[in-house]
């Protein structure tokens, strides 16, 4: 047995204040955001852990990169037919977390999820580099492959297809907006007490509450 009872530091690099927060989550959470993206060490301030439920009430997670963010959600974008894409089409409830750890904060929102327009699903896909296209269009996410050579004989007989013709969307790829029901942010504190405060949506306001650690 390994154990790691000893793997354990003090968290106090800063607090949460009642003085900070403000009345909208999104408001603090793009101030966190931005300052996170300052810290080198933060190497992908973006990603989320995307927590998704199946039919058969079996959580699973993954990252995901959040690609915008504004009152009205959060986006990502993905394989519709991959396991967390059947796992949406049946429940549209997540959960989603940006662990960052080096910041000593994370922050937790749960809401559902809503399918993106088609054009804000071209409007993206198009924007990506070529690689990223063809890798979307050859990859059936999810599902097994063989071996790596023939998932790079797939990529690369479609990268030389779509040297000349541009890649036209994937029908199964796209979007999804997390419209946010609840967020929580954390930031480590002293011998264990974090600061945590909650905001929950009632309607079209916010109740904020402190939460013990
Ligand atoms: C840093 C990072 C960013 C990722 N971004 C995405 C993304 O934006 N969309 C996506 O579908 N998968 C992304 N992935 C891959 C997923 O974590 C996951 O392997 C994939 O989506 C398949 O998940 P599923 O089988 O649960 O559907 C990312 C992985 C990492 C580590």
């Amino acid at each position: 047995m390994s154990i790691f009872y000893q793997v354990r530091r003090e968290y106090d690099l800063s607090h949460l204040t009642e003085a900070e927060l403000t009345d909208n989550p999104f408001e603090l959470f793009e101030i966190w955001l931005e300052q996170v993206m300052k810290i080198d060490a933060i190497k992908d301030p973006t990603a989320m852990i995307l927590a998704t439920v199946n039919e058969q009430g079996i959580p699973s997670q993954r990252t995901v990169l959040m690609k915008s963010v504004d009152s009205s959600g959060l986006v990502f974008y993905t394989n519709k037919n991959s396991r967390k894409g059947q796992d949406l089409a049946a429940n549209q409830q997540v959960s989603v977390l940006f662990p960052w750890l080096v910041a000593e904060r994370q922050v937790i929102f749960s809401g559902q999820v809503e399918a993106l327009a088609e054009s804000e699903n071209d409007e993206y896909f198009s924007s990506r580099p070529l690689t990223s296209q063809v890798a979307a269009l050859v990859s059936e996410q999810s599902k097994p492959i063989a071996s790596r050579d023939l998932l790079e004989q797939k990529y690369h007989q479609s990268l030389a297809e779509h040297q000349a013709q541009p890649v036209q969307r994937p029908p199964h790829w796209g979007g999804f907006k997390i419209k946010v029901q609840r967020v929580e942010f954390w930031q480590g504190g002293e011998h264990r007490l974090h600061d945590r405060f909650c905001y929950q949506k009632d309607k079209d306001k916010w109740i904020i509450e402190r939460l013990q650690p």
